[in-house]
């Protein structure tokens, strides 16, 4: 048995999405980066490769782990670029796609040598979460205004656009296409290529995904563009598991359980959304309230039904773990990192990377 916390990554669950993603690249023509923003486990990129175009990036470090770890097509971004990393990003890189027509004009000589974009805002988006709206007022996140793109569109070839949040719903998808259309039209018949973004759940149980392969080859076909997506939780979902013991049990009106893991410094993106970490079957006559075992006096997972009494030295497996979690892991309190650990396709275990002191100690100093 491997040492609790872990990071589960179930090999035949990723297949699933993987087979999905497959299956709409060849019925749309469009091209699916994974956004390492969300999953940068490169264990697992050997797997992902033969189902995947390449890999998508926010930085300097992850457009070269990209490059390095993934290969294929490796797209880059940033919201802004510093002078010093610059040349290291386009010697990483096959696309970059700038933030704003202030940073294109900026490393234009630098970046002569590769194929560039730029990112365009539409002003809609499908979140509901100001923190994530892309939309959000006075957004930095891209270009919106036709008159000040136009000037630069011999600089560019194409646009990245990020609207989609969490959506599962594709007639919203649709509709919010339709907008991008009216708005960005003239600019769109211009390029050559239009990224997507992410943000699109097309893996998830019942999604349209005929309806969604036929609403992008349309798109491609009206503008004459070589559409990309570029999904990170879509690519990842209910792939992973985190894996904690139970170390102790209280009573304070409820019924606690403190375990070995802490949502702070494992499953941080829960906590800054306030949503709830998800335990399976979540039935049963036994209700405990499942803490982390950091500081913070809100350090908690969850509330979640259970078959039998928890004990001491329970294991318990906290579901669909994958995305924004890994790469947002973090030392709050000194807690003992989870390892990651990978199910192979022939249901056997392999633990990919353990961290110790050492980690802890070298990442300050
Ligand atoms: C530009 C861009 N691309 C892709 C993604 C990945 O989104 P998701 O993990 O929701 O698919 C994001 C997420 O914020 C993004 O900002």
């Amino acid at each position: 048995m491997i040492q609790t916390p872990y990071y589960l990554i179930d090999k035949s669950k990723l297949l699933q999405n993987m087979e999905k993603i497959a299956t709409l690249r060849e019925l749309s023509g469009a091209k699916a980066l994974l956004a390492l923003k969300c999953f940068a486990t490169w264990s697992v990129f050997d797997f992902m490769r033969d189902y995947m175009d390449g890999t998508t990036s926010s930085s300097l470090n992850e457009v070269r782990l990209g490059h390095e770890r993934f290969g294929k097509e490796t797209h880059a971004y940033s919201v802004a670029y510093a002078d010093y990393e610059i040349d290291e990003v386009v010697s990483h890189a096959d696309k970059i796609i700038f933030n704003s027509i202030g940073q294109l004009n900026r490393f234009e000589k630098q970046s002569s040598g590769i194929i560039r974009g730029l990112r365009l805002n539409p002003g809609v988006s499908s979140s509901s979460f100001d923190l994530a709206d892309p939309a959000r007022p006075f957004s930095r996140l891209g270009e919106w205004d036709l008159k000040k793109v136009e000037p630069v569109m011999d600089l560019i070839s194409g646009f990245m656009i990020h609207n989609n949040c969490e959506n599962g719903d594709f007639d919203l998808f649709d509709r919010m296409l339709g907008e991008i259309e009216q708005k960005f039209g003239p600019l769109l018949k211009k390029a050559a290529w239009v990224s997507l973004g992410g943000g699109i759940h097309f893996t998830g149980d019942d999604y349209p995904l005929e309806k969604f392969a036929e609403r992008l080859k349309r798109f491609s076909g009206e503008y004459g563009v070589q559409v990309y997506l570029e999904p990170g939780e879509a690519s990842i979902t209910k792939s992973t598991t985190l894996e904690v013991t139970v170390l102790d049990k209280l009573y304070n009106g409820k019924d606690l359980v403190v375990v070995d893991s802490s949502i702070e410094a494992h499953l941080l993106d829960l906590l800054i959304y306030r949503e709830s970490a998800k335990v399976h079957p979540n039935q049963g006559p036994h209700r405990y309230q499942v803490c982390g075992k950091s500081c913070l006096a809100g350090d908690i997972f969850g509330e979640f039904n259970f078959e039998n009494e928890l004990n001491i030295g329970d294991r318990i497996s906290l579901q669909d773990t994958a995305g924004y979690t890994m790469v947002k892991k973090n030392w709050f309190n000194g807690v003992k990192m989870p390892a990651i650990a990978i199910r192979e396709l022939d249901g056997s275990l392999r633990t990919v990377r353990e961290f110790d002191y050492t980690d802890y100690e070298q990442s300050l100093s």
